[in-house]
């Protein structure tokens, strides 16, 4: 064991338990909760996809945030640099994924986040008080139609992450959470509880939760999966760099688990809110990347009050990106600033440059690129997209699982996951889900989408 405790003092801390939970939350609660989970849930024929999205997320997802949390706040270091000091050799490869998986979901995030502030804009300029239920999808071809309006937003969107995350963790990324993330969950339940008046309420609740499990084929298994990773930001490291911010006494079973159960809320919150627009004005729940695009913004040209609604709704969805994105920039530059020794506006400003210019094939994806099919019918974005969940976080994933369990030393784990405990020893159950249960589930998952059974 070569480890060492890393000197503290370069490194910053949460201020607070309650600030370590809202910015990890902050960092799951994203896009991925109300940009992919409904438009993926509706390709994949709903209930059924739905259960196992939460069966992967108790299987999976809580224990393995638990180890990635465990190895960062032992090490006190980026992702290659954590492997590097507990273990080194072929494990370094599982912090490298981490930071390759940070550029490239960073890049394409940052195109859809720019989605987002694209409809902020138009949301202040009372867009959507006029707008008829047909012409709401229009709005959004238009938007994917121009790649100089998609480059813009999402130049405006990096620029907003670079700077938060050049102001480092407590000043830069801990403040905000703690007000925003309420707001957004409040906003969320109004339109849900709006949804589920709707004519098409009671449908859509059928749809989400009564299982049909014949939709439940290998490829909608593996999407379940990478998603419930993606959600929860785990299998690249981001939960672990944010781990290595948290001071001694922090339960982290505690941590991950209010984490994990938010962003799931959150997630089906989401889903209550679009779906029951779906089915009551006869719309495609399959539509794909544009879902909550062409669906909410219908039901904030009804409602009463809808258009201050939309500009909060705009807003809060542009700063959970911006919660989530910082968490993925975060990676990389700490790799960069622990590894490399670079200052952290350097890293800061350069990776971000890069990660923005490899984005651009994306923002262009769907307008002079469109034709430029990488994985079957899939544009760039969807490539990249449906590659980082489908494959590079469920495999550094498996390999964090494997580590924590088989690799690391028991009592240096059995240390950090009682530290901050009281009354319940999580670590038999943890130590059975992730030796045993996360990697053959995952294992299973890939097996059976290369048609294995
Ligand atoms: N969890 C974020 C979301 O749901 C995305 C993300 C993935 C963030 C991986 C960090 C790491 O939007």
């Amino acid at each position: 064991m070569t480890h060492q405790h890393a000197p503290k003092n370069k490194r910053g801390l949460w201020s607070s338990r309650f600030g370590f939970i809202m910015a990890s939350a902050g960092s799951a609660i994203g896009l991925g909760n109300i940009w992919k989970f409904p438009y993926i849930t509706g390709m994949h024929g709903g209930g059924a996809f739905v259960l196992f999205f939460i069966f992967c997320i108790l299987t999976v997802g809580i224990p393995l945030m638990i180890a990635e949390m465990i190895i960062g706040r032992h090490t006190r270091k980026d992702p290659v640099g954590a492997f590097k000091s507990l273990h080194g050799g072929g494990w370094l490869l599982t912090g490298w994924l981490g930071v390759i998986a940070g550029f490239l979901i960073l890049s394409y995030y940052c195109v859809v986040a720019g989605w987002a502030v694209d409809y902020l804009w138009l949301s202040l300029k009372g867009t959507f008080t006029v707008k008829h239920a047909v012409q709401v999808p229009e709005m959004f071809a238009n938007l994917l139609s121009s790649d100089l309006s998609q480059l813009f937003w999402q130049a405006v969107f990096m620029g907003m992450t670079i700077l938060i995350v050049i102001g480092g963790v407590k000043s830069g990324l801990e403040r905000a959470n703690k007000i925003m993330m309420p707001v957004l969950f409040l906003i969320l339940l109004i339109l849900a509880g709006f949804g589920l008046n709707s004519p098409g309420g009671a449908q859509a609740l059928r749809f989400l939760f009564s299982p049909d499990w014949s939709k439940l084929d290998p490829p909608a298994m593996l999407e379940a999966l990478g998603h419930a990773f993606f959600s929860l930001s785990l299998g690249m490291g981001a939960m672990l760099t944010y781990g290595s911010y948290s001071d001694e006494e922090t339960s982290i079973p505690k941590v991950a688990i209010t984490v994990s159960l938010m962003d799931t809320l959150v997630a089906l919150l989401s889903g209550l809110a679009i779906f029951p627009i779906v089915f009551t004005y006869a719309m495609e729940p399959a539509a794909g990347p544009g879902l909550v695009f062409k669906t909410l913004p219908i039901l904030f040209s009804r409602m009463p009050g809808g258009s201050m609604i939309a500009i909060l709704f705009f807003l809060l969805l542009v700063f959970a990106a911006l919660t989530s994105s910082i968490s993925l920039l975060e990676v990389v530059v700490a790799y960069y600033c622990d590894e490399k020794h670079w200052d952290r506006r350097k890293a800061t400003l350069v990776m971000g440059g890069i990660i923005f210019l490899l984005g651009v094939p994306s923002a262009l994806s769907n307008n002079i690129l469109k034709d430029l099919h990488i994985i079957g019918e899939r544009n760039f974005l969807d490539s990249i997209d449906f590659a980082c969940t489908n494959y590079i976080l469920p495999l550094g994933g498996l390999l964090i699982a494997i580590f924590a369990g088989w690799v690391m030393s028991k009592g240096i784990i059995k240390g950090e996951l009682l530290k901050g405990s009281d009354k319940i020893n999580l670590y038999p159950a943890w130590r059975f889900l992730i030796r045993y249960v996360s990697p053959i589930l995952v294992a299973l998952v890939f097996l059976n989408k290369a048609g294995f059974f």
